[in-house]
């Protein structure tokens, strides 16, 4: 059997016993003890091999020798489990990091929301329409988002159908990246056919183009081929790891490792809406060895931080833990400082990311989600200039995006305005960067932090 972990007091299942925000009414607690039980007997989806070396990347990326690009959909639907939704979805993140890679100058850790990122936490517990209440939509691994009872009752088989959805997404992207649809020789690959009329298209194209006579170059002199992290990139999966019975169920103990690991992710995250430090979600997250990020707005207090951090990571390991702002662009040169500082006093090792989405939601006056671009940029902005002036190192991006063609944030080179929105407006939850979007903002990142490319603004 298992030997003991390190901290003796905590398993899988602590969490039990704290106070669980964000989770719903199950009406059948039975029927969810049958689903943990099976779910724990599957194999996992990833391995505690390819979470150490994330784990040490990221310990890079914290000594400014990476930069970490996390992105995808705010929620994954079981419904878009489809082929081209998943090969659009890494063709853009790898047409970011090509940009980001000759922008910053850094290997790129490329981490998608994916294969995974099937729970959502709510402001409301019930929504109600016409005179009917029922409970919220919490994402496809809790309930259904059509407005009927018997769509939103929480229904624990369907963690099962969102493991099996994981493996299925995972797997294809291991097997395009195995494949070699990442090799940087081949940027072709990932040209997304709707690009070539996209008004940020030349800038990237020029950047393409650059990385591939950079490679010519190396092979030329030296005489051999830029295999070594060129042919073959890494890519993680990440999800928040809101729903717990879910992560218990996928938390093994490796002997060879001596430690506990979440098996369902490689980056478990923990949202801002559970990270009370007396709370489940921070209790489930101290036992295991991934490294894990947490969110951080505007309510969060110096000392609340730093409470995280010596609960979460007491012994100050590098790697283990990545904080993700998301201050949103009018609070950010406000807010960051005081975390920054925080963060110092502890003397304990953290990747700090931007996500310029989850501060920048608005309603149209219509009541549509939406997020403009111009106030994405400028968060971003903001954080690389507030790091830069605290001596400080901004070391990644978090963003909701797709690599489909949608309409739900407005602005962008294409300048989509709020009547726009109608036209292909797709997300269940949170409003995502298009591709076209999503590519403008590396660019301008990488045109603002780095070397110009062309004489083009992106801006
Ligand atoms: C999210 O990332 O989709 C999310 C809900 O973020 P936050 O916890 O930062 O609000
Ligand atoms: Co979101």
């Amino acid at each position: 059997m298992t030997r003991k972990p390190a901290q003796s007091d905590w398993h899988p299942a602590t969490w039990q016993a704290q106070t669980v925000s964000q989770h719903p009414l199950y009406p059948d607690a039975a029927a969810v003890e049958s689903v943990v039980a099976s779910l724990s007997r599957l194999p996992p989806i990833v391995t505690s091999g390819e979470i150490l070396t994330l784990k040490r990347q990221l310990a890079e990326a914290q000594r400014g020798e990476r930069f970490l690009l996390q992105g995808g959909d705010c929620a994954e639907n079981f419904d878009n489990c489809t082929s081209d939704a998943i090969a659009n979805k890494l063709k853009i993140l790898l047409q970011m990091s090509v940009v980001l890679l000759y922008g910053l100058k850094k290997p790129i850790i490329r981490v998608g929301r994916l294969a995974g990122q099937y729970a959502k936490p709510r402001s409301a517990d019930s929504e109600t329409r016409d005179g009917v209440t029922l409970p919220s939509y919490r994402g496809d691994l809790i309930n259904r988002h059509p407005f009927t009872m018997a769509d939103r009752v929480p229904d624990p088989s369907l963690m099962l159908r969102g493991y099996e959805r994981a493996a299925l997404t995972l797997n294809f992207v291991r097997a395009l990246v195995d494949g070699g649809f990442a090799d940087l020789h081949h940027p072709e690959n990932w040209d997304l056919a709707f690009v070539h009329h996209s008004p940020v298209a030349e800038h990237y194209h020029q950047i393409v183009h650059a990385i591939s006579e950079s490679l010519d170059f190396f092979e030329l002199v030296s005489g051999q081929t830029a295999t070594s992290g060129t042919e073959r990139v890494d890519f993680y999966a990440s999800h928040e790891g809101l729903h717990l019975p879910y992560e218990q169920a996928q938390t093994r103990f490796l002997e060879k490792r001596r430690g506990w690991f979440n098996l369902s992710t490689h980056f478990p995250w923990i949202g801002m809406r559970t990270a009370d430090v007396s709370g489940a979600h921070v209790e489930y997250y101290r036992g295991i060895q991934n490294p894990i990020a947490i969110k951080i707005g505007p309510a969060m207090s110096a000392e609340w931080l730093q409470e995280l951090i010596a609960i979460l990571n007491p012994q100050g390991e590098p790697g283990r833990l990545t904080l993700i702002c998301r201050f949103g662009a009018k609070k950010v040169e406000q807010g960051l400082p005081a975390m920054i500082q925080a963060v110092r006093a502890t003397g304990s090792p953290v990747l700090w990311s931007c996500d310029p989405m989850h501060g920048n939601t608005e309603s149209t006056a219509t009541g549509v989600k939406t997020r403009r671009f111009d106030n994405i940029l400028a968060e971003v902005q903001s954080s690389f200039r507030v790091h830069r002036d605290m001596g400080s190192y901004l070391g990644g991006v978090h963003v909701e995006l797709t690599g489909e063609d949608v309409t739900e944030c407005t602005g962008g080179a294409r300048g989509l305005t709020e009547t726009d929105l109608a036209r292909a407006y797709k997300s269940t939850v949170d409003p995502r960067l298009n591709y076209e979007q999503a590519l403008e903002l590396a660019l301008s990142i990488a045109h603002a932090r780095g070397q110009p490319v062309g004489s083009q603004s992106t801006r």
